[in-house]
């Protein structure tokens, strides 16, 4: 049964299949080890959620979801217990167990603010605290490029550049960032946050041929982040491998994440299909896109 503070679904398969050869370990590009045994993975009906979802079972055991959305029943290997992050003691309940979580869930997008404290602060909040109570190892934190979104389109930026968030949201992440650089420094629980450009089947015009994070280099990238031995407190953009770049992510080779996909073989359908941009567009000079330009909302 699926509920609030239900008992979890379990429906486990053995750890070692006759797939897993643990002598081919290799960290980052394909993975051939469980290296979790009980791995959550929050925002289970989100977008992303959904493309992760079948993909994380090869690096755990048993994976637990969770989202305040109902999303039907857990598959094979899989818990289901649905939480409002925003609950601390929901959020506690979900993290008991779990080794290792991969945090997708939350407002994914700019808005009022009051929405985006609950789920992304508070939110970030109780999950590092249910970490700590509940010795949790290591987090992959879906941050986003918002967090430096008022960077030029010109620059090419490193993550030690100071944040320069693009609104609420992106403050919300910036909050993420800095909370789990604490909750390492405290207590020792790794993170990586991963600043998602733009995750998408394929760019839907100019800005994500700079931004666009193909779904298997995203998992290539969390699977990095999850197997990488040290990984300690780390800030990675989330991108492939384009050809147009306004990230570097030389700061983070420790990860081993090396993206295979590239947005340059859409270029040309992307800019048949859209407009010349106009310079003088806010949107169109910052890296956060139309995201800089959005609100106020009341
Ligand atoms: N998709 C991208 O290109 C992209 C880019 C940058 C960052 N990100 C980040 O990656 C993560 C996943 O993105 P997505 O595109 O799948 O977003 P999404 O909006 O599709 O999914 C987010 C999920 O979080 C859940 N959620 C929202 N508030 C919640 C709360 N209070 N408690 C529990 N669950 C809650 C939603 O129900 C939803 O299923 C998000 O954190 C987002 O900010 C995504």
């Amino acid at each position: 049964m699926v509920g609030k503070y239900s008992k979890p679904v379990v429906n486990v398969q053995p750890l070692w299949s006759s797939a897993i050869r643990p002598q081919e370990y290799d960290y980052g590009q394909t993975m051939t080890i469980k290296a979790h045994q009980r791995l959550l993975l929050t925002g289970a009906a989100g977008n992303l959620g959904q493309t992760l979802r079948e993909r994380l079972k090869a690096n755990c055991e048993t994976l637990r979801l969770s989202d305040r959305r109902d999303f039907g029943p857990a598959r094979s290997g899989e818990e289901i217990m649905l939480a409002d992050l925003a609950d601390a003691d929901a959020v506690h309940a979900t993290m008991a167990g779990v080794d290792a979580v991969v945090h997708m869930g939350g407002i994914s997008l700019e808005g009022p603010f009051a929405p985006i404290l609950q789920a992304n602060i508070v939110g970030v909040y109780n999950l590092y605290e249910a970490a700590r109570k509940h010795s949790t190892k290591r987090v992959v934190f879906a941050s986003s490029n918002h967090v430096t979104g008022f960077y030029k389109q010109s620059e090419t930026i490193t993550a030690d550049r100071p944040a320069r968030p693009d609104g609420f949201y992106g403050v919300s992440k910036a909050f993420g960032e800095d909370i789990s650089r604490m909750y390492f420094d405290r207590y020792g629980i790794e993170t990586a946050c991963v600043r998602i450009g733009s995750s998408f089947p394929e760019p839907r015009d100019r800005r994500m041929l700079a931004t666009w994070l193909s779904y298997e280099d995203l998992y290539r990238l969390i699977t990095a982040c999850l197997t990488t031995p040290v990984l300690g407190h780390t800030i990675i953009f989330g991108v492939s491998n384009n050809s147009v770049t306004w990230w570097d992510n030389t700061q983070a080779r420790h990860i081993g994440y090396v993206a295979q996909d590239s947005a340059d073989k859409f270029r040309d359908a992307v800019f048949a299909r859209t407009q010349a941009p106009d310079l003088s567009d806010p949107a169109v000079q910052h890296q956060g896109g139309a995201f800089v330009r959005m609100g106020p909302f009341e």
